[in-house]
Parts: C-alpha cells; sequence; structure tokens
C-alpha cells in the first residue's frame, strides 16, 4: 500500500497498516512524521490537521484507506527555514506562537484558507479556522492570516497593489510640489543632506 506525502510516493511497511488506521497514526507512528500533532482524536480540536487533495482534514479521523490514491500535504511540507511559506513568515512576525502544540494543525487550515480565498474576511477565517487553541492565539492568527493573505496577493494594507501604491505615491501633490516649503520636500532635502 502506498501514499503520496508532499509529492513523495510513500510506501507503507507490510502488515503495519490496516484500512481503518487514522491517517494520523499512519503519519506519526508508521512514518515518523510528528510535524502533524495529536490532541483529541475526535476531530474536535484541529491539532492534526493536514491537506487532502487540497483540503483541509482532521486526520485522528481519516482513514488510511481514504487517503490512498490521494495527495497528502502536511506541516512538513508547508515551508523550510531558509524558505518560510508566506504563512511562517506572517506568523512570526505577529508572533502568533506561545507553547506551539496547536500550530502545526493552525497553519495548515489557514494555508487550505489563504490558497483559495486571498482575501479573506473575518468571518471567513472564523469560519474556515475552528482550531482550538488552549494558548489563545486566536486574536495573533486572525492577523497573521491577514497578512500573509496580502503579501499572496502583493496587496498593501488599503487593498491597493504594489504598482497602484507605487503610482499614487509617485502623482502625490506633497512630492510633485514645487513648492520648497512642502512638508516632503523639506525630509528629502534633510535625508540627503544627512
Ligand atoms: S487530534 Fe484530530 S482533531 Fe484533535
Ligand atoms: S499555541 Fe499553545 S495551544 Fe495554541
Amino acid at each position: 500500500m502506498d501514499l503520496s506525502i508532499n509529492g513523495q510516493p510513500r510506501p507503507l511497511p507490510e502488515g503495519a497498516t490496516e484500512p481503518d488506521m487514522p491517517l494520523l497514526w499512519v503519519l506519526r507512528d508508521v512514518l515518523g512524521m510528528t510535524g502533524t500533532k495529536f490532541g483529541c482524536g475526535v476531530s474536535a480540536c484541529g491539532a492534526c490537521t493536514v491537506h487532502v487533495d487540497g483540503k483541509a482534514v482532521r486526520s485522528c479521523v481519516v482513514p488510511l484507506s481514504a487517503a490512498v490514491g490521494k495527495s497528502v500535504r502536511t506541516i512538513e511540507a508547508l515551508g523550510t527555514p531558509g524558505e518560510p511559506h508566506v504563512l511562517q513568515k506572517a506568523w512570526i512576525a505577529h508572533q502568533v506562537s506561545q507553547c506551539g502544540y496547536c500550530q502545526s494543525g493552525m497553519l495548515m487550515a489557514a494555508a487550505a484558507l489563504i490558497e483559495k480565498n486571498s482575501n479573506p474576511s473575518d468571518a471567513d477565517i472564523d469560519a474556515a479556522i475552528t482550531n482550538i487553541c488552549r494558548c489563545g492565539t486566536y486574536p495573533r492568527v486572525r492577523e497573521a492570516i491577514k497578512t500573509a493573505a496580502r503579501e499572496l496577493r502583493g496587496a498593501i494594507p488599503d487593498g491597493k497593489t504594489r504598482p497602484e501604491r507605487l503610482k499614487a505615491f509617485r502623482s502625490c501633490p506633497l512630492i510633485t510640489s514645487k513648492d520648497p516649503c512642502s512638508s516632503l520636500q523639506m525630509l528629502a532635502r534633510a535625508m540627503a543632506a544627512l
């Protein structure tokens, strides 16, 4: 029996798995991929969230038989220390993680969300991210998701894209003004003199 995990075929040892074994057990106990966490075991907490064919699922209640032939993605493939995923960068910027136990599941749920919706509202986030965090990181999770989504779509906080923002900045009267007393002209001269 083979699984496709993070783009690689992962043969499973003969006799070491049953079709109804939870995918979480296969990942952690059979394959030693411990980034995905065990929390409740009954689909209540989200600590075990992975993607199956691009959809966030709770792997503690997904039987192995339901994952065979599909594409499984785990936290191990979300990013690397050298090339973090846009969400991981936002997680660091917003200092989201506290004890960290729920965070791989949170990140996988968030990744599934922004890959489908690059401009999620608070309501979208609350509906999609039902993972439990006993450290109460929910406000930071929400802000980090919005930051990551903005970066993903190349937008800035007011909703404009970077080129639109640059164009607006360059055409700003304070920038184009010949008035030597305009505050930005004064600032530019002061900086040039440093
Ligand atoms: S361990 Fe799967 S939802 Fe809690
Ligand atoms: S960061 Fe501790 S449980 Fe979420």
